[in-house]
């Protein structure tokens, strides 16, 4: 059982040092597992005749999570991009036709090699980071072939890379052209039958919703949670992302794992998440795209003791990022998250997003997913821009 030495241990566990910092650090790994982590010279005697591997000073930290991304897409908005650089807003663009529906539009032509070629690339950059849990997102089919194309891709990546993958089922994430002005209906006749589909081929870990003016009012994703908790899933959703609705607040009603955006988010919904134990999952990389004036309340969700996770929200419109650190920079700079949070938002309250009790820290019994850095204190990771200094990506304990 190998024996990881001489390293900067960020263990990311909270009520102690900061980062759960260990100076002079090992780690004994068994399988899968750590078995034991602590001071070097503390190592027990037991350890003392495993294989031991020489970190030379590196810095370990938890395996990256990231907790929120829409990576499973046909083509790309880079047209769109170039409108909202003429002036055109987001919501204009969707309402004309154009932003998650045209996505869908792609995403239920391409072949499932070409969508497969298309997300391993960007997985494989966010695993080139430390990425060793990812969420993906279905809700570029908003018909049932094509969500369940979307979640067997996803299942495929989590089957054929190094990395867990998690699945959300998205179907309300717009309303299709066919149903325009039907919300009901395409939730009654494509929707829900369809999660029903996905989750009968087990292609369903959790149940996201898109609340907003532009897509699903709390009444509907009301109505979609009911089902979600008739099937014993959890529920996460898109709130307060472009103006306040109540989502939070609702989401925390079904005891959601997650409220994600919120940078529209009031008290009422600080303090619902709080009682809950909903975690906020910030995506600085939309704010920063959508150019967005309205920061995510912070400082409140720091004073209420609400968890901050952080994502890349990796999608073709509103956050076309497929680099963590980045994001982890940005909810820095722009948000004002401390590099000690913006690590914790991706590894602890990440995994806790996720719902996953055994990961996102590094202590005894959990998974041996761990990264190794080039760097020599934890806040060089938030700090660095467009640099990746990982040396070593370990997941189950498999370097
Ligand atoms: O998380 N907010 C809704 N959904 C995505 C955007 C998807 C898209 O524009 O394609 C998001 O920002
Ligand atoms: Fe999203």
């Amino acid at each position: 059982m190998p024996v990881l030495f001489n390293a900067t241990v960020a263990t990311m566990a909270e009520g102690g040092a900061p980062y759960g910092l260990i100076a002079n650090g090992a780690l004994a790994l068994r399988g899968a597992a750590i078995e034991w982590v602590g001071p070097a010279d503390q190592l027990p005697a037991q350890f003392s005749g495993d294989e031991h591997f020489d970190c030379g000073g590196r810095l370990i930290t938890p395996g990256l999570i990231d907790c929120h991304t829409h990576i499973v897409h046909g083509g790309n908005r880079a047209h769109e991009f170039e409108m909202r650089l003429g002036g055109a807003t987001y919501e204009e663009i969707a309402r004309a036709g154009g932003g998650i529906l045209s996505t869908v539009a792609e995403t239920r032509l391409a072949k499932d090699a070409v969508l497969l070629a298309d997300a391993a690339r960007r997985v494989d950059a966010l695993m080139a980071e430390g990425v060793t849990t990812l969420e993906i997102k279905s809700g570029y089919g908003l018909d049932a072939a094509t969500e369940m194309k979307m979640l067997r891709i996803a299942r495929v990546i989590g089957r054929t890379r190094p990395l867990s993958v998690v699945t959300s089922f998205l179907g309300a994430h717009a309303v299709p052209a066919e149903y325009k002005g039907r919300a009901d209906a395409y939730l009654d006749e494509v929707c829900i039958p369809a999660l029903e589909a996905a989750h009968a081929a087990r292609f369903v870990d959790a149940v996201d919703g898109f609340c907003e003016a532009i897509a699903f009012s709390p009444a509907h994703i009301e109505r979609l949670f009911l089902k979600a908790k008739a099937l014993g899933l959890p529920v996460k959703l898109h709130a307060e992302q472009l103006s306040n609705s109540g989502g939070a607040a609702l989401a925390a009603r079904f005891a959601a794992l997650s409220a994600d955006h919120l940078e529209h988010l009031d008290h009422e919904g600080i303090d619902a998440m709080k009682a809950a134990g909903t975690v906020a999952v910030l995506l600085p990389g939309a704010a920063y795209t959508l150019r967005e004036t309205t920061l995510p309340p912070v400082a409140k969700l720091r004073q209420a003791g609400v968890p901050m996770a952080v994502a890349t929200d990796c999608n073709p419109g509103s956050s076309p990022l497929s680099s963590i650190l980045t994001a982890m920079n940005m909810a820095c700079t722009l948000f004002r998250l401390t590099p000690e949070e913006a690590l914790a938002g991706a590894t602890r309250n990440a995994a806790r997003a996720l719902g996953l009790a055994d990961r996102g820290v590094i202590a005894a019994g959990k998974r041996a997913d761990l990264c190794l850095w080039d760097a020599s204190h934890p806040a060089e990771l938030s700090y660095r821009i467009g640099f990746n200094p990982l040396s070593e990506r370990i997941f189950g304990g498999a370097l």
